[in-house]
């Protein structure tokens, strides 16, 4: 492997003790009871060589991360069709806003802010025989990794306290893009966001979007290339809401954030890469993660770009 091992160290170390600007999420009261000081990097090549570092084994609440995996499955079941239930825009607002819904007639700007991963989980349930199961199902064989879960302790605290998202999926039920019950919708949404994993795993989970050969557990291919081109294009795009365009400069990777504080970035061709940090900044992006992936494409000079 390149001097990965060496730069993402010195990195850490660097980084370990600063003084850390962002708040840990407590909109979901779950999330608040994390330890803020853990810190993990894990780093996966797409010829399986690996390093961590710090908290990488630990698991953690992926929240927004796992939007990137309903997406994928949706679009495997549904093909291009899903574009007409959802666009492909970078909305330039938080990523719990529900301001651009009405004069957008309840078409999220894309499948990676709160409004438009909930009408992907509303395809997902069009789709499948028991939404939960089968999505868990779908993420083990993904990521031949049986030891992936929901943590029922996250997704009962989000769905005691998802005023917002229950307040989404009405406003586009309104419009008609919501086809199913807004309860059953809600329910498999927050346990989605409620999927837990290390730093390891995640940058294991996402090398399909890194490695133009993979295959999933059964052997078969996840998504053709041009599919896969597309997700890498709207992670580069809408992965971070407001501060997509912040991290295209910054980093120049496609990735995407959670509130837990998880980061993955994805180098096509090359690595995946994972950063958990719990603290997050105003746009609710982890901050040292930010931080951490800067130094690290600056530094390795491995950005798309
Ligand atoms: O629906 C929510 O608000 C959370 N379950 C997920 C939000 C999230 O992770 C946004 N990411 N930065």
């Amino acid at each position: 492997m390149k001097n990965y091992q060496k730069i993402i160290t010195k990195i850490y170390n660097d980084l370990k003790n600063i003084d850390d600007t962002g708040k840990i999420a407590n909109y979901i009261p779950e999330l608040a009871n994390v330890d803020d000081t853990n810190f993990g990097i894990h780093i996966t090549t797409i010829d399986r060589n690996f390093f961590g570092i710090g908290d990488s084994k630990k698991k953690f609440s992926i929240q927004s991360i796992s939007k990137i995996l309903t997406l994928t499955l949706a679009y495997q079941l549904e093909g291009e069709k899903l574009w007409k239930r959802v666009d492909v825009e970078p909305s330039g607002n938080p990523f719990n806003s529900l301001l651009q819904l009405e004069s957008d007639l309840g078409i999220p700007r894309n499948p990676f802010i709160n409004a438009g991963a909930i009408v992907v989980c509303d395809v997902l349930i069009s789709h499948l025989k028991n939404p939960k199961e089968d999505f868990l199902n779908f993420c083990r064989i993904l990521s031949k990794n049986p030891d992936l879960n929901y943590s029922e302790k996250v997704a009962q605290s989000e769905k005691s306290s998802g005023y917002r998202n229950i307040a989404l999926c009405n406003f586009i039920k309104s419009f008609g893009n919501i086809k199913n019950d807004i309860d059953v919708v809600l329910d498999f949404y927050f346990y989605t966001c409620a999927l837990e994993m290390t730093c390891k795993e995640v940058s294991e989970i996402f090398l399909f979007l890194a490695d133009d050969n993979f295959t999933n557990q059964e052997g078969n291919r996840v998504l053709t290339m041009s599919q896969a081109k597309r997700i890498n294009a709207i992670l580069l795009t809408c992965g971070f809401y407001d501060e997509s365009g912040e991290f295209a400069f910054r980093v120049g990777l496609p990735g995407k954030s959670g509130v837990g504080g998880g980061i993955v970035a994805i180098h096509p061709d090359e690595f995946c890469i994972t950063v958990w940090s719990p603290k997050l900044n105003k746009k609710g992006n982890s901050y040292k993660g930010m931080l951490f992936l800067e130094q690290f494409t600056t530094e390795t000079e491995s950005s798309i770009f």
